[in-house]
């Protein structure tokens, strides 16, 4: 048995209302022998129910091992088309498979020309200063055929939810995105076929504020990207008799509010179900009393299909506990920390507003906390109809939480009262890890949940406070460990996408993606009003202005620019990826050079070498310019401290980085000179490193743990001084009693340095480490998700601060991949990237008896699992077919290993294997 099975399209099953030109097929392939590696394949495209007997596009026999992202290469796909396509696959037996089972992909609206519809906003009178009412809109419509298919294309200004016939269009939430507005809209496809019938139908949209004009940032700032929201949806329906008719929205729709009284993401929901509107959203409702709508100016060419993964609602949780606090509060501990909402059951007289209050802690009295939110509200109202039980969840906000304050809930509040939704996008969870050692196994679980808290709709820093944005830095450092942790591929490309648009004409990208402050001008403005409006501290004012205003080249955020794609590429394989970017790649290289020939970095070195000739070779290739976040959060280090200290090194660092990576990227797209040129930069910035940094025996300065992460990992150390430099590192987390001393930038790589450079032990004693700062010092205090400061909570119980407090914060848990790659040694090959080869290089260590992880790659899945006894080492490994692996023994036991009786032989402590499943066993 042989088959290729797991049929993608642009990473996605199925996917709907696509529009890349050229799509890409990925596929797995399942064998019943070991060793097996696709040698051939056929892809075959055709109309969808043609039977695949007049193809678009057949592939022929292609000899190839590749599996992966096979570009389309038919002709020219059409606007709303469904194509079927299908695999088969050779392989180094002499096999040939079956076809697989038909997979589809449907196109959606390719050309501005394909939309009849208009953009219309409700003609209703609003406050633009505050969250209004949820307008909803509706339109009758007469069906006269008998209905083959319908699809809704559709697309706000705002947040949009559309019902037909009563019943809710997808399951889609907070659609359509955040996007970089002004350059890209995008708009969902949903097959309708199914509420529709022939006669009269409705169909009902709401709409709500969200990223558009609601509050956006730790400023608090309303209406980023306008003050009106609009609708644009464009129903096309396809009759059995071959003719069609098409309902867009335009001014006969009628509009007007209803219960939803306020829906902002940091403020919650107030829902007043005695306004609810019965029928709104069927035909016959009368709406005669109800507004029109305005047509709104609206480029269409501006319009695109999403490429990224939806936010959906994904798990339910039941309550552990109903607290009844020191305080005499009523909370409900979920017992885990999340983002979502909570939905509530209850009875009572009409009118009654029970509000529901999310927090992430608990204080140390053991009472409600939730003044790390700052200026978010973080609650949802719900105004009772006054039936026997009603039932309420919110639709347009989120929170970050854990704990749930109910007030005014009438009667007693019991655990079938409330539910806890999770909301997150719709990314497969795709590794899984255990081991021997409980408090790391809560450490994955608690990586795994910062994700799903953080990837709601773009990679934000936190779920919880007035923030949750993409800041470009949080997902450089986390980003291979996301590609490990959920299928990231769409969700990034589509954040990419973003980061692109969003970047300068002269290559800067900002530090948060989409960039709402992308006219300092307006944002200064909105800024000075709030603080004159609402006190907002001066302190405030003058942090957050100067953090936008002049620490925008931060060093480590814009450069995932670079790191991101290149993450992608690695882990699956993408190149696509690569060359959309390469050019914005190399804009901000350049933005980099540019500043980088700016003597004022003369200031920051020590004057004794103004008088070294080499100074003035190497000056243009050290950089200095701008302010920088730093190691962010580092221990010891304010925030402040680390903006002014990373000054000095930090950006020169990231500037060698780039241009390193940079070369690889243009090799891998054939680009030689570029690969050249790069090469020859990376070379000079070194030398500057070296020549402004690096002292006598390996030592640098700062004499920090990040600066030596960051040197040997960008292999910025003079060879000769590598080794002092590694035992600098060692020396520095022994003085610190096995404790980490890092902060964002540091802190993911410095286990993986030491245990590449000859110290396991070290990397084993800082992970193992249960007092702060460490990552298990939180796991002991309870954590469910990573925090944002090492120290969040005290030893005594109190807390970090209040200003910087986020529960959930994924930056720190980039030490994830340690544990897949490093501990089960699930280990990426970047030779051949997306695990086309695989190194399992395990690595026990520490007191763990065993170690287990499994990655469901783009490829298959790939098992690594050890156990330790006195008398063995067992390692058991899984490799999909069409992958081959490295098996790495651990220096110890790399002598005698046998699997199933037969003696394996080893070069360098490996052995080469094809897929298949091995039991290794090692005698100690
Ligand atoms: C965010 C971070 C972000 C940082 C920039 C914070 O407020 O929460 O995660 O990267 O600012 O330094």
């Amino acid at each position: 048995m042989m088959e290729a099975f797991g049929l993608r399209v642009e990473y996605k099953k199925n996917p709907i209302g696509i529009d890349v030109a050229l799509p890409r097929f990925c596929w797995k392939i399942r064998s019943d022998r070991r060793e097996t590696m696709q040698t051939g394949y056929r892809v075959q495209v055709s109309p969808a129910r043609d039977g695949f007997e007049n193809v678009v596009w057949d592939s022929g026999l292609q000899e190839s091992d590749q599996s992966i992202h096979i570009v389309y290469e038919g002709s020219e796909l059409g606007s709303r088309q469904r194509y079927e396509w299908r695999v088969k696959v050779w392989d180094n037996h002499g096999r040939e498979s079956d076809w697989s089972g038909p997979a589809w992909f449907e196109m959606g609206l390719l050309a501005p020309a394909d939309w009849k519809a208009e953009m219309v906003r409700p003609d209703l009178e609003e406050d633009p200063e505050r969250s209004n009412p949820c307008p909803m809109l509706r339109k009758e419509f007469e069906l006269t055929g008998e209905i083959e298919s319908a699809r809704l294309y559709i697309a706000a200004r705002g947040l949009y939810e559309a019902w037909i016939n009563g019943r809710r269009v997808g399951e889609d939430l907070f659609t359509p995105g955040w996007t970089t507005y002004e350059k890209c809209l995008q708009y969902q496809t949903y097959d309708v076929t199914d509420p529709l019938s022939s006669g009269t139908n409705a169909i009902g949209v709401l709409l709500s504020d969200g990223w558009f004009r609601g509050h956006l940032s730790p400023m608090n700032l309303r209406n980023m990207y306008g003050e009106k929201l609009g609708l644009l949806a464009q129903l096309e329906v396809r009759y059995k008799d071959g003719t069609g008719q098409t309902l867009v929205s335009d001014n006969a729709w009628r509009a007007d509010t209803g219960p939803i009284r306020e829906a902002d993401f940091f403020n919650g929901e107030v829902y007043d179900a005695r306004m609810e509107r019965p029928g709104w959203n069927h035909p016959g409702f009368d709406d005669s009393g109800w507004h029109g709508v305005i047509p709104v100016d609206f480029d269409l060419k501006t319009l695109a299909a999403p490429v990224g993964v939806p936010v959906r609602k994904m798990e339910e949780i039941r309550p552990g506990a109903i607290l009844e606090t020191p305080a005499g509060e009523t909370v409900v501990d979920f017992g885990q920390n999340l983002s979502g909402w909570a939905r509530l059951t209850a009875a009572g007289p009409p009118g009654t507003a029970i509000t529901m209050r999310y927090g992430e802690v608990l204080d140390r009295e053991g009472n409600f906390y939730n003044k790390n939110l700052r200026h978010a509200k973080s609650r949802d109202v719900f105004l009772l109809k006054g039936e026997e039980e009603e039932t309420y969840e919110p639709r347009f906000t989120f929170h970050g939480f854990r704990y749930v304050k109910v007030e005014n809930y009438p009667g007693r509040l019991e655990p079938e009262h409330i539910t806890a939704v999770a909301v997150y996008s719709d990314c497969e969870i795709t590794a899984d890890f255990d081991s021997s050692n409980p408090l790391l196994n809560r450490l994955f679980s608690n990586i795994v949940w910062s994700q799903k808290g953080n990837f709601v709709d773009l990679p934000t820093d936190c779920p919880q406070r007035d923030e949750r944005m993409g800041w470009t830095g949080d997902i450089l450092v986390y980003g291979p460990t996301a590609c490990h942790v959920m299928m990231s591929g769409a969700f990034l490309t589509r954040w990419l996408r973003d980061l692109k648009n969003d970047q300068r004409e002269d290559g800067l990208v900002p530090f948060i993606v989409p960039d709402p402050f992308s006219d300092l001008k307006v944002m200064r403005r909105k800024l000075i009003r709030r603080m004159r409006e609402e006190k907002l501290s001066l302190v405030t004012f003058v942090d957050l202005s100067f953090a936008f205003h002049f620490v925008r080249e931060a060093a480590g955020w814009i450069d995932a620019a670079i790191f991101a794609p290149w993450t992608l590429y690695l882990y699956y394989g993408d190149t696509r990826i690569l060359e959309t970017h390469y050019e914005s790649m190399k804009a901000l290289f350049s933005f980099r050079e540019h500043r980088a020939k700016h003597l004022g970095s003369l200031l920051y070195v020590n004057p004794l070498k103004w008088f070294q000739p080499k100074t003035w070779k190497h000056i243009t290739r050290f950089l200095t310019t701008s302010w920088h976040f730093g190691d962010w959060l580092a221990p010891g280090d304010g925030m402040n401290r680390s903006i002014v200290k990373s000054k000095l090194y930090l950006p020169t660092v990231f500037f060698a980085f780039d241009a390193l990576l940079l070369s690889r990227i243009a090799e891998i797209l054939g680009k030689g000179d570029d690969a050249a040129l790069y090469r020859r930069r990376y070379e000079e910035i070194k030398e500057a490193y070296q020549h402004f940094r690096v002292k006598k025996s390996g030592r640098l300065w700062p004499d920090r743990q990040t600066h030596y992460v960051l040197a040997l990992l960008a292999g910025l150390m003079p060879e000769e001084a590598r080794g002092d430099a590694v035992e600098n590192l060692v020396r520095l987390v022994r003085g610190a009693e096995n404790r980490i001393d890092t902060g964002f930038l540091g802190t993911p790589f410095l286990c993986h340095i030491l245990a590449e450079n000859g110290h396991p032990d070290v990397a084993y004693d800082l992970l193992l480490q249960t007092e702060a700062p460490s990552w298990l010092y939180q796991v002991t205090k309870g954590a469910t998700t990573i925090w944002e400061h090492w120290d969040a909570i005290r030893e005594d119980g109190s807390f970090h601060s209040e200003r910087m407090l986020s529960f959930n914060h994924y930056a720190y848990g980039a030490i994830g991949l340690f544990l897949l790659e490093k501990i089960a040694g699930v280990g990426v090959d970047e030779k051949k990237p997306g695990y086309k080869h695989v190194l399992i290089r395990p690595m026990p260590g520490g007191d763990l008896k065993n170690a287990r992880a499994s990655y469901d790659s783009i490829h298959g899945r790939i098992l690594s699992e050890w156990e330790i006894s006195s008398r063995s080492f067992v390692l058991r490994v899984e490799i999909p077919a069409n992958v081959r692996a490295t098996v790495v023994f651990p220096g110890s036991y790399a002598r005698e290993v046998t699997e199933n009786g037969t003696v394996v032989p080893l070069r360098d402590g490996a052995t080469e294997v094809g897929s298949g499943s091995y039991v290794f066993e090692c005698k100690a």
